[in-house]
């Protein structure tokens, strides 16, 4: 468990040292000086002497950065501790927990083992420490799962950067590469708790090449990026304690630590590309009939159902395409579960007149109709739910994130029944999870 933050950073002066080659890393030093953090971790205190508006204008997915910090800089954000503790109280099973060494993956046999009872996976200690003890890295993915300062970290990210973040850590004894040359799917950022990694980066052989990523695994690009002439980085720094880095999407990079116990956190952020929002909008455009046409057989209805498709798609790329699509994304991702037992199951307030409801969480939610269908489309943590289109007006009103009376969104409704089966309708998403009663 880590402590309420109070983090002690170092600032003062910095200098930049910006090399005439604009591909070159942009240096910053940091001397001394200490700040306290609040309770809410803050990107510009984590990154800080670089400025976050800096950061965005001068890095964010054009180029390599690299600051340096003290050595105590991120130690309370996580520790070696907090490490064991996570192996020892949870079962995680491979890939979540994995070892790599010399590039290659160590089979989990070597480290897991099954258990006699209950029969889950996790870590076996005895085989762990050996492997950790001959070189093999420890990589734990999404750890801010189970630990809440890592979860405070990955809502400054996400609130910084605009999309969702994870974070993974890394630990070792610094006496291997954990993984080959590569690119990683999405952009990365470090955070060094202890020890130093030699880091070699090699700007892109393909600008923003396309991989399959865990939020978005139909990620594809026809032509991928070819390796790089391993002997001729672009740009080589030491991260070392209380130093932060970021890698850009399609810098190839090789990962080399120092001898001694390394320890880092590794965020990545889920940025979503061009190709993704094209992708959604293709399963989108669906209640488009043209798009649900087959391909007809002669040449001229060809090429007239391809000047309306095209219209259908232009129409479909206006600005606001990017929010909605942002609001189904985040939508998709796994939130943070809110558990209050008994007293949520027992306390249970039901749809009524008197009460207010919101959508659960307070955000709002995609929403899809078309004028033929008589149903309407409810995206919900990566579910479809459909709803009689009568109700579609009721829920474009309470998809706000705000909170409303129940007996404001029945206003519209002319009679006792039309009520009625808004109640049941309300009660559904209730049921369901999408809308909560408030108390
Ligand atoms: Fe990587």
């Amino acid at each position: 468990m880590c402590p309420a933050f109070s983090l002690v950073l170092t600032r003062i002066a910095f200098h930049y040292s910006l090399e005439a080659d604009s591909s070159r890393e942009r240096m910053v030093s940091t001397q001394q000086a200490t700040v306290n953090l609040p309770k809410h971790l803050g990107f510009e205190e984590l990154i800080a002497p670089l400025c976050v508006k800096e950061f965005h204008n001068v890095f964010w997915q054009k180029r390599p950065c690299h600051v340096h910090g003290v050595e105590s800089k991120f130690r309370e954000l996580f520790s070696w501790k907090d490490l064991n503790d996570l192996l020892e109280s949870h079962h995680f099973a491979h890939p979540r927990l994995r070892l790599s060494k010399d590039g290659a993956d160590v089979a989990p046999k070597q480290y897991m083992e099954t258990l006699r009872f209950t029969k889950g996976n996790r870590a076996d200690s005895w085989g762990l420490t050996r492997e950790f003890a001959d070189g093999a890295s420890l990589i734990l993915q999404h750890a801010d799962e189970f630990h809440p300062g890592l979860q405070l970290l990955v809502d400054a990210l996400t609130s910084a950067l605009g999309w969702h973040a994870e974070v993974e850590v890394i630990a070792g004894l610094g006496s291997s590469n954990a993984l080959p040359i590569h690119v990683d799917s999405n952009d990365c950022l470090v955070f060094q708790i202890e020890g130093t990694k030699r880091w070699r980066l090699y700007e892109p052989t393909r600008t923003a090449p396309l991989r399959a990523s865990k939020m978005f695994p139909d990620r594809y690009d026809v032509l991928p990026a070819i390796n790089p002439d391993s002997e001729r980085p672009t740009i080589t720094f030491e991260v070392t304690a209380g130093d932060f880095a970021y890698i850009p999407r399609g810098w190839w990079h090789l990962v080399e630590p120092l001898p001694g116990p390394c320890l880092s956190l590794n965020p990545t952020v889920y940025t979503p590309t061009i190709q993704d929002l094209l992708r959604w909008l293709v399963n989108e455009l669906s209640i488009e009939e043209i798009c649900r046409f087959a391909i007809p057989t002669d040449a001229h209805e060809q090429q007239s159902v391809l000047c309306r498709v095209a219209d259908v798609v232009n129409r479909a790329l206006v600005p606001d395409a990017v929010s909605t699509f942002r609001r189904f994304v985040v939508n998709e991702m796994e939130g943070k579960p809110s558990i209050s037992l008994p007293a949520s199951a027992m306390g249970r307030q039901q749809v009524s007149l008197s009460r207010s409801v919101t959508i659960d969480g307070g955000g709002s939610v995609h929403v899809t109709s078309d004028n033929d269908s008589a149903i309407f489309r409810v995206r919900w943590r990566g579910r479809d739910f459909h709803f009689e289109r009568q109700h579609l007006e009721v829920f474009r009103g309470l998809n706000d994130g705000q909170s409303h009376c129940v007996s404001d969104l029945l206003a519209g409704c002319s009679s006792a029944e039309a009520r009625i089966r808004t109640i049941a309708f309300l009660s559904t998403l209730q049921r369901e999870g999408i809308i909560m009663v408030i108390p």
